[in-house]
């Protein structure tokens, strides 16, 4: 790879990349585990993982390993022709989730794209077509057309509009609210067990409960969007059943592949006996790399103990900001489990997350006043420490300036 200067970097980019991402100033070169090491060979520890992405932290030798392996062996041949992967990460996805059958995407968004139209598929095959999606305010699920459309967000929304109709924003956690818009119109109601970008708001088990209740009375689908807080993110495979949500589609990504983009729907039997071939598809989705590193990913999960470890390690990452938000007063709120946080702040959260990064500690800002950590599962509790310890300081100087 020719070596070329952190402006010149940033020169090539502002000139040919189009501009949709406002970086911080930093070129990241290199991983191991929870490190990070820019261009000029500063250290910096990552409480964010590429947002909840590299759920093995950065260059875990298994994961090289087994991407190697493949790449050396087959990388991909299309969904035209069996391979023997595919089967077998469906298999485990099944038996975490509950849910018999996996479509295979490439990202969050699509996994959701998928979601929504296996509802609408269901209700069609029903011959009772169903067009609405019941979403939550604060929600995001991403920035395809159908995902974006039941993302609530208006900066997002705006200027792509007319989005796909049909779609009711409730106010979250808000039981009486959710009873009264879902209707028989209703295909399917459309929530994250804890919301990510919206600023990492759990959703209560109360209102979980009139999820189930409402798609009881109604026949409604539910659909937990877990791309952020699946697969072990909270110390539990997925965290709908843990607020006592019982979805009929789940959709997940992000830490799947440890990096290598993939995604999947997962859905149950009712739903999956009313797709037929031809309904939905992906080139590339759930090829024979993706599913390599999502197979390699959980068996770390769960024959590799990851899973015991982040409520553990969890725990103590919560005693941590628990602490610190008593030190610093511009610390409203701290949410969140395992090793899924969010501390709200009194102010913007931009200045906390530059201090953060001078001081050799990523975070990042969600819902404009939240501070989101988000880092690899493989978190250990002195990396925790070191790393808290870091942020400290950055809170000590946005605290001081005020
Ligand atoms: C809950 C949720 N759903 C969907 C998405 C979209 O995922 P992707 O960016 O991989 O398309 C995200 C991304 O942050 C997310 O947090």
């Amino acid at each position: 790879m020719e070596t070329t200067t952190i402006d010149e970097v940033q020169a090539l980019e502002a000139r040919h990349v189009l501009q949709t991402y406002k970086r911080s100033p930093v070129t990241f070169v290199r991983g191991q585990g929870v490190r990070l090491y820019d261009a000029d060979g500063r250290e910096y520890l990552d409480l964010l993982s590429g947002i909840g992405v590299a759920s093995l932290g950065h260059a875990h030798p298994g994961l090289a390993r087994a991407i190697a392996d493949q790449a050396q062996t087959l990388i991909h041949t299309s969904n035209l022709f069996y391979h023997p992967l595919q089967g077998q990460l469906a298999e485990r996805l099944a038996r975490l989730s509950g849910l018999p059958r996996a479509f295979f995407c490439n990202s969050g968004t699509e996994a959701v794209e998928a979601c929504l139209k296996f509802a609408r598929r269901y209700w069609h095959a029903r011959g009772e077509p169903r067009a609405e999606f019941i979403a939550f305010e604060n929600s995001f699920h991403g920035r395809t057309f159908g995902a974006l459309s039941v993302t609530s967000n208006e900066h997002y929304r705006a200027p792509f509009e007319p989005l796909v109709p049909g779609v009711r924003f409730v106010p979250v956690n808000d039981p009486k609210a959710l009873l009264a818009a879902v209707s028989r119109s209703t295909a399917a109601i459309i929530a994250e067990p804890i919301q990510g970008e919206g600023g990492v708001r759990p959703l209560t088990p109360a209102f979980a409960s009139a999820i189930t209740e409402a798609a009881s009375n109604t026949g409604a689908l539910i659909i937990a969007d877990e791309v952020q807080s699946g697969l072990g993110r909270t110390g539990y495979p997925f965290y709908a059943p843990v607020i006592g949500l019982h979805p009929d589609l789940i959709s997940i990504g992000k830490a799947l592949g440890g990096g290598v983009a993939v995604g999947a729907a997962l859905v149950s039997q009712k739903v999956a006996d009313t797709i037929a071939f031809g309904d939905h598809g992906s080139t590339y989705g759930g090829n024979l790399l993706a599913c390599r590193a999502a197979l390699c990913f959980l068996d770390e999960l769960d024959t590799g103990g990851l899973l015991g470890r982040v409520a553990l390690v969890g725990d103590h990452l919560e005693r941590g900001l628990r602490a610190m938000a008593a030190r610093h007063p511009l610390i409203k709120e701290v949410r969140g489990a395992g090793l899924i946080w969010g501390l709200e702040l009194t102010r913007d959260a931009a200045p906390v997350i530059q201090q953060g990064l001078a001081r050799g500690v990523i975070v990042n800002r969600t819902a404009e006043t939240v501070v989101r950590l988000l880092p690899p599962l493989v978190i250990t509790e002195p990396e925790i420490d070191e790393a808290l310890g870091r942020l400290d300081v950055a809170f000590g100087a946005v605290g001081a300036d005020e």
